[in-house]
């Protein structure tokens, strides 16, 4: 028997109780005769000690340990004569009366403390050393309970949790794919899924009725702290079903998981439609912490003589409480901060109005007292607040506007990160114009159905088509997003050939959907969750590698396994492949 207990379970009541403990050592402490080693396991640390009465043997195999050995300890447990509140076996200590080293350890490359010393590719490399971190392992103990919540929600609402194929034919999804080359079929290969979009439609077609999945997907996009290569969705599907239907479900998953894993009772979600989201938000994933909402002062800023104003497609501005007694530096940074290209403003505008009833504006000479004043009246700004103003085109402008208020947001301590509101943005546009390539996209995926009341716009101005497209947004953070679907397989067609597909390409890639839809396919609508996101957003992080076991770096790569690597040209020779670049070894 390794054990009797774990290293967190052990309390007062066990005093006098002779028990076995396995687990590695946390730390070694040496008081001459006493000697104290903390052993920590996933569960907990337990505090184990020698002193005079110890045998003379257990020294010999204490004098071999060092950090992260795993050991079995033997011995009694005991009351401690100076008790340690701050962990919940800190009444007890286990007296030694036998020792084992069941595996030795080099020295780790960091220190395994909640508070660790190694930087983020280090942990990377040794990401079993850093999951021992009970930080880290929280995180994935917080994943786990998700998932065990959405299947009870989901399976008590009759969802059938079905498994679709990862070695698949491409699907679109708007970014690229990854493959897999085929042995059996040189020269083809296999896509893994985006998402398993198609099949859950075909789920449908099947009668399913009701579908979900937690389920793996692969996208070769470019990385960011809210995006990794291989990510988790909570996909779900539904046929008989209309926008409001989905809304009201999966509304009641979001507020069940926050019941059950935070006990927070979250209200109603607000919902929102695209284009006011972009009015008001500047994004089509708002934050709704805090107000500070954008004003349109497109027409109120003209005819003063500033050509910036006069001349712009677009002025706004956003009202920042208690703004007023920002310094010169203060806002010269933010000015400095809109003008970074990722931004992408031409300069700012800031009017005061001061405590003391005072205005104090950056475009004094062009707008006096009174001109100001009306301004501060549109925008309902208050004594001791500040506007700030950003012109020019008009979606660059809003985008902007936008970013500003996320930072002022950020810097005034408004984005609280255990405040939790979501909203339902819907009414996305159905197609996205590409400069680039001169054609329209599909802005959420070719399967998405138009607004009924939009479908003639289609010939004549598809590009604003709505679309029966919703996502769901947390704190300023797209958690999820679907759409009721095209069901009719003439509605599909015209679609494709929106989208510039012609019947021939449209049936080489998705004739098989098409076919589907010839026998009877009824209406269906689903969404999907980013788990990830999901996941980090409740355990207050900003990056969903660590709520992910075994995460990519910001170049896509497992540093751990050093993959993608080159394979052996017998591998390649096999699958038919030339590899013209030099390979690394
Ligand atoms: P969509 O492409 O909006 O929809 O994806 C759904 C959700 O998945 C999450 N997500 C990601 N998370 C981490 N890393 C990534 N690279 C990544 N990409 C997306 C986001 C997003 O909201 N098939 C449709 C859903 C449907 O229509 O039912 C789909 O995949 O949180």
């Amino acid at each position: 028997m390794y054990r009797t207990h774990t290293c967190g379970e052990l309390r007062s009541e066990n005093i006098g109780q002779q028990i076995i403990l396995s687990g590695w050592v946390q730390r070694v402490r040496d008081l001459g005769a006493m000697r104290f080693i903390d052993l920590r396991d996933r569960y907990g640390i337990t505090q184990l000690v020698t002193d005079e009465n110890t045998p003379e043997s257990i020294y010999e195999v204490l004098e071999n340990i060092g950090r992260e050995y795993v050991i079995q300890a033997s011995g009694t447990v005991r009351e401690r004569t100076s008790k340690n509140p701050k962990i919940p076996t800190g009444e007890i200590e286990v007296e030694l009366s036998g020792l084992k080293i069941l595996s030795s350890s080099e020295i780790p490359p960091f220190t395994i403390e909640e508070e660790t010393d190694g930087g983020d590719e280090l942990r990377m490399k040794y990401r079993y050393l850093d999951l021992r971190r009970p930080v880290i392992r929280k995180n994935l103990e917080l994943r786990a309970s998700i998932a065990g919540t959405v299947r009870t929600y989901l399976n008590n609402e009759g969802f059938i949790e079905t498994e679709t194929p990862v070695l698949i034919k491409s699907t679109p999804e708007g970014a690229r794919d990854f493959v897999v080359p085929s042995r059996m079929n040189p020269g083809e290969f296999y896509a893994l899924p985006q998402s398993p979009q198609i099949f859950k439609q075909l789920l449908m077609v099947a009668g399913f009725d009701k579908y979900y999945q937690i389920v793996k997907c692969f996208r070769d996009e470019d990385l960011r702290a809210d995006r990794q290569p291989e990510f988790t969705q909570m996909d779900c599907e539904m046929s008989f079903v209309e926008q409001e239907d989905v809304l009201n479900t999966f509304e009641g998953l979001i507020k069940y998981i926050f019941k059950e894993v935070k006990n927070v009772d979250v209200e109603n979600f607000p919902r929102i439609s695209y284009s006011e989201a972009m009015e008001k938000y500047g994004s089509d994933k708002p934050d709704i912490r805090f107000d500070m909402t954008i004003v349109d002062l497109t027409d109120s800023v003209k005819g003063k003589g500033f050509s910036v104003f006069d001349n712009a497609e677009y002025s706004g501005a956003i009202c920042v409480q208690g703004g007023a007694d920002y310094s010169r530096k203060n806002i010269d940074e933010l000015t400095n901060w809109v003008k970074r290209p990722q931004i992408g403003a031409k300069g700012m505008v800031y009017i005061k109005y001061n405590s003391d009833n005072t205005i104090k504006s950056s475009v004094d000479k062009f707008f006096n007292t009174v001109d100001l004043q009306r301004l501060i009246n549109i925008v309902k700004a208050d004594r001791g607040d500040m506007i700030l103003l950003l012109s020019g085109n008009k979606n660059e402008t809003l985008n902007a506007l936008g970013e500003l208020r996320l930072e002022i947001g950020k810097k005034e301590g408004l984005r609280i990160k255990n405040v939790f509101k979501p909203l339902w943005v819907v009414d996305f546009p159905l197609l996205e114009w590409d400069g680039e390539t001169e054609r329209f996209f599909a802005m959420h995926h070719p399967f998405t159905s138009p607004k009924t009341e939009d479908i003639e716009l289609l010939d004549t101005d598809p590009g604003r088509v709505r679309a029966n497209a919703y996502d769901l947004v947390i704190n300023g953070v797209e958690i999820g997003g679907g759409s009721v679907r095209i069901f009719d397989s003439e509605l599909q067609s015209k679609m494709f050939s929106v989208l510039g597909l012609t019947r021939e390409k449209a049936i080489m890639q998705f004739g098989f959907l098409m076919n589907a839809f010839k026998y009877g396919a009824p209406p269906h609508a689903g969404i999907a969750f980013g788990f990830d996101r999901l996941v980090s957003l409740f355990a207050g992080l900003d990056s969903i590698r660590d709520v992910i076991a075994f995460p990519k770096n910001n170049a896509g790569r497992d540093v751990m396994m050093d993959s993608p690597s080159s394979i052996s040209r017998e591998q390649l020779d096999e699958l038919n492949l030339k590899i013209t670049t030099p390979q690394k070894h």
